[in-house]
């Protein structure tokens, strides 16, 4: 919203008006947009990722939207730091009322190549560091008897994709935590709600459909981040349990699991028509090389 907008109507006084809202992951892509989100709507958002420019730059962006932002260098996957970084939350905005998972790490390869090492790096940061966050806000919200956490999983953590079993392993670690945890804050007055997106574009994909397997894939096929933001705060308002982008989809995903032989030769072909359509669409000029790490 711009600064004359703003002011011609006031201040800002949405939804999230003054709520107090830590987001993870909110120096790129999905955690960024909907760090912002909340900003726009008068919150007040910390911003926790490792790299402190970016979150410096959004800091200002929010400040001038009419929100309040807290910038803070943390990486999820030091437990101490986590700690720390809500302890300042707590002071700078009085409490926790909103936790967006967002943070992630996406490193793809077939099952039979993939580096164990990379598999404990994306557990490290899509699993513990969540974990961590979770762990780290749920005595404010206990005591609050109120509160909301949304966790980014992907509809890759309904159903294992190539070259993605790896992340995918991840992500159905956090949609099974995520699950339990439901249980065990049933009737406190705190909600647990699972995001779950398909492909959307933001840095992270752009680096995956990189991999040699997935070469020709556009980006063009991907979704634009603002809808998984939508999905992220009709989450928090509606203490949704599950929000799928594109709505459905893991319905979709939930039903192809009764007929999982099919399922397999449908992805196995639909992956091969899709590359060939990415190339048709502009798609071919995606490097030769295999994706940096
Ligand atoms: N894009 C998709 O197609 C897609 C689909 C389904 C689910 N998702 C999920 O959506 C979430 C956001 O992904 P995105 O697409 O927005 O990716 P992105 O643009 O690559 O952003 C990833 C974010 O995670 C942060 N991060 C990574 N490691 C971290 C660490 N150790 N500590 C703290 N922050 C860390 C990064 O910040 P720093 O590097 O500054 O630390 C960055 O802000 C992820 O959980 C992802 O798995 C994405």
């Amino acid at each position: 919203m711009s600064e004359a907008k703003r002011q011609s109507k006031g201040p800002v006084r949405g939804y999230f008006f003054d709520k107090s809202v830590v987001v993870t992951g909110a120096s790129s892509g999905i955690g960024h947009g909907v760090a912002l989100a909340f900003g726009e709507q008068g919150a007040q958002v910390a911003l926790l990722a490792r790299r402190r420019a970016q979150l410096e730059e959004l800091a200002q962006k929010i400040n001038k939207a009419g929100g309040k932002a807290l910038a803070l260098d943390c990486d999820v996957t030091d437990r101490a730091r986590v700690l720390w970084a809500i302890e300042q939350v707590k002071e700078a905005f009085g409490g926790v009322d909103i936790l967006i998972n967002s943070a992630g790490l996406l490193l793809s390869d077939p099952v039979e190549q993939m580096r164990p090492e990379d598999l404990e790096k994306m557990m490290a940061v899509n699993v513990f560091g969540a974990l961590n966050a979770m762990q780290a806000v749920l005595p404010v919200m206990r005591k609050a008897n109120s509160g909301s956490i949304v966790n980014i999983s992907s509809l890759a953590g309904r159903r294992g994709v190539s070259p993605l079993g790896g992340y995918s392993s991840t992500k159905f670690a956090l949609v099974g935590m995520t699950e339990a945890l439901r249980i065990e804050l049933f009737n406190t007055g705190i909600k647990v709600s699972l995001v779950m997106p398909g492909v959307i574009d933001t840095p992270m994909a752009r680096d995956a459909l990189k991999h040699d397997s997935l070469k020709g894939v556009s980006t063009m096929m991907a979704m634009p981040a603002r809808w998984v933001t939508w999905a992220v705060l009709a989450a928090a308002a509606f203490g949704l349990t599950e929000v799928d982008v594109p709505p459905g989809a893991a319905v979709v995903e939930k039903l192809a699991s009764l007929f999982p032989g099919v399922t397999d030769a449908l992805l196995s072909v639909g992956t091969g028509i899709m590359r060939r359509a990415g190339a048709l669409m502009g798609g071919s000029d995606q490097p030769e090389h295999k994706a940096k790490r």
